[in-house]
């Protein structure tokens, strides 16, 4: 029935009518707050692309956390700037390295927050590559020994949840391998199963100085035009035994999401980059746009595409807001 009978804009007259009809809701249970951990002590310095993110030592780490547990904040995810590269990433799986010990400080003084750990060697290369390089190669298999170690370290310092990040095949099943056989059956994996070969991870390769030194990323991250690429990758990752899935980057890929959605059940986590967090704030600096108002509605956006959770530096700001 057309117009007059139906008039859409009854539903939209105050914001009363309006709660009762939404469709979709951001709510803190939705939030994973990415954190930056760096060696040295008392240090807290600003990220300049990213604006209100620091990267802290370990000592100054545990207050932040605190403070977003406080807020309500379910779990943070740490990513590692250690004090030495080399070629093969050693202190990606020192037991005594920046996030092995983040993870002890901060399960010490802030027990219910999860810690999710990032699960990829380019912050702790020279060459800043995702896996160890022959000649130009980046090999896979070689990688995953590595992968796992890692992984172990993390989970034996108290993660609760690791996330493979570096898009080498094979990597769920090779860590799920090794929890299992050290008796951390019931420690989930989040793999960034749809991870794109984006320009929207600049910010973050700044915070980590983790830009490749050769070459890119694109055999390894996906290619932006595909799709049905990654629902390939997404069921391999389920069939490896990966129990939450990532699309990334979020923005420009809702489509991503969205299909992930359609076609799997298992939860989706999205990953709204450092990229796209520097374009809202970049734009609201100049007065070009209002920060939190886009801020909500770019979260409200990957949520509607089907999102279960969103990484996003944005964390803090929007606990405050929903609190
Ligand atoms: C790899 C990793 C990256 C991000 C998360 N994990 C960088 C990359 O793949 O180059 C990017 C996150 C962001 O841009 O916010 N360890």
């Amino acid at each position: 029935m057309a117009f007059p009978i139906n008039r859409p804009r009854r539903l939209r007259k105050n914001e009363n009518i309006r709660r009762l009809v939404r469709e979709t809701t951001l709510s803190l249970d939705d939030l994973i707050y990415p954190i930056f951990v760096t060696f040295g002590k008392g240090v807290k310095e600003e990220i300049s692309s990213m604006p209100g993110n620091y990267r802290y030592s370990v000592d100054m780490v545990v207050k932040e956390v605190k403070e977003a547990e406080s807020l309500g904040i379910p779990a943070i995810i740490l990513f590692g700037i250690p004090e030495k590269k080399d070629e093969v990433g050693s202190e990606a799986y020192n037991p005594n390295g920046v996030i092995q010990e983040a993870v002890r400080a901060i399960k010490k003084e802030a027990s219910e927050i999860l810690v999710i750990t990032d699960v990829c060697i380019d912050e702790y290369t020279t060459h800043g590559h995702c896996g160890l390089v022959e000649g130009n190669e980046i090999v896979n298999d070689p990688t995953l020994k590595l992968l796992s170690k890692m992984a172990l370290t993390h989970v034996e310092a108290g993660a609760d949840i690791v996330a493979p990040s570096d898009m080498m095949d094979g990597r769920v099943g090779a860590i799920r391998g090794i929890l299992d056989k050290k008796g951390y059956t019931q420690i989930p994996i989040m793999s960034y199963a749809a991870k794109y070969a984006s320009a929207f991870y600049g910010p973050f390769r700044e915070a980590a100085d983790s830009s490749p030194k050769f070459g890119d990323r694109k055999s390894y991250q996906m290619d932006p035009p595909n799709s049905d690429e990654a629902i390939r990758e997404i069921e391999l990752d389920i069939e490896e035994g990966a129990d939450i899935i990532m699309v990334k980057p979020a923005l420009p890929y809702l489509d991503i999401i969205y299909r992930a959605r359609e076609e799997f059940d298992v939860p989706i986590a999205a990953f709204n980059v450092s990229g796209e967090f520097a374009m809202i704030k970049a734009a609201s600096d100049k007065g070009w746009i209002d920060e939190e108002k886009a801020m909500i509605e770019a979260l409200i956006s990957i949520k509607r595409a089907g999102a279960d959770m969103i990484l996003t530096y944005f964390a803090m700001k929007v606990a405050k807001i929903l609190k």
